[in-house]
């Protein structure tokens, strides 16, 4: 009999074909919330599931006994339990690299767009108040020849460093656990601590994953030491930063402007102030939101899903004590 799967991602008809192959797919297209009842009525028989943006918590897993591996469309993974996973020898599979040059070109758009101030600009075309020539009031900054801070130096942080030191001229400073000789040589980086990385840094770019240890892990003190002109963007998750803290040195002027594709809490509340702050753009979680991308990354998630069930190695295992039964 074949293994039974539970797909609430976006996945195509080739996909979901190539799924059926070896296992019996059951969809929920749109799925919100994992109280849906058609979704809490099949986990109990579901070996396997393949999606993003649900939280996945041990309740869940506690309805799921048969599960033996999750496929999540995403290379974050802070939405899994990923002990309790490991505990019960569920694999989690990701979908890293696909989406690098994506989320990468995402963390430039919204340096440039920030700097040269391109949102508040063409607002001003399209309300019909372009009577003169610009002026200084409108002048934006320069982005080559600066100094680009990343906190992070994994695969999306080193991408946004190439597009600044390869394509900008931009000096590139990043703070990150380990050492990267090879990124160092190519591209003339310099490994800083955060603190001096945010003094220095014209543009300061956070790439780091969520965990308890980069929750908030920039806040009011952070901003304090970065210089009033700087220009800080997140394409990482909105909870490595204290959102009220970013909200009053804005506000303040402590820093010029952000860039931010992530939230603290998403979908942004209404009320929040951000997006109607002429000093910051905001994106809706774009970061490898492309056609290309988005088909590559589900069928990443599909291949890793069902390499997972017929006991093969997937390609990107989360938790490889799973695998060896731990
Ligand atoms: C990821 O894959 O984790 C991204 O945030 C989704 O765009």
């Amino acid at each position: 009999m074949k293994k039974r799967i539970l797909a609430y991602g976006r996945l195509n008809d080739e996909q979901l074909a190539q799924l059926g192959q070896d296992v019996e797919v059951q969809t929920f297209p749109g799925l919100a919330s994992a109280d849906d009842p058609a979704f809490r009525a099949a986990l109990p028989h579901a070996h396997g599931l393949i999606g993003a943006g649900l939280a996945i918590t041990p309740e869940l897993l506690d309805a799921a006994p048969r599960l033996e591996a999750i496929a999540t469309i995403s290379v974050g993974y802070d939405n899994y339990p990923v002990e309790a996973l490991t505990r019960r020898g569920i694999l989690l599979c990701n979908t890293p690299d696909v989406l690098t040059e994506t989320t990468a070109d995402t963390g430039f758009l919204l340096i440039m767009a920030a700097a040269r101030r391109a949102l508040e600009l063409a607002d001003l075309v399209k309300r019909g108040d372009w009577n003169a020539g610009i002026g200084p009031e409108h002048f934006g900054s320069d982005v080559h020849g600066k100094t680009l801070g990343l906190i992070g130096f994994g695969r999306i942080g080193a991408a946004v460093a190439r597009r600044g030191a390869l394509g900008f001229g931009m000096r590139v400073l990043y703070s990150n656990a380990s050492p990267k000789p090879e990124l160092e040589r190519e591209l003339g980086a310099e490994r800083r601590e955060m603190d001096r990385l945010l003094a220095e840094s014209d543009f300061v770019c956070v790439t780091v994953p969520l965990t308890p240890e980069t929750e908030h892990l920039i806040g009011e003190r952070e901003f304090a030491l970065m210089k009033p002109s700087a220009i800080f963007v997140n394409i990482a998750r909105g909870k490595v930063v204290n959102e009220a803290a970013l909200i009053e040195a804005l506000e303040m002027g402590r820093i010029r402007a952000a860039g931010l594709d992530v939230f603290e809490q998403e979908p942004l509340s209404p009320e929040s102030p951000l997006p109607h702050m002429t000093n910051v753009v905001a994106l809706p979680h774009i970061g490898s939101a492309t056609h290309e991308t988005r088909t590559a990354m589900a069928q990443r998630a599909v291949d890793n899903l069902i390499l997972a069930l017929k006991g093969e190695r997937p390609i990107d295992l989360v938790n490889d004590v799973a695998l060896r039964g731990g």
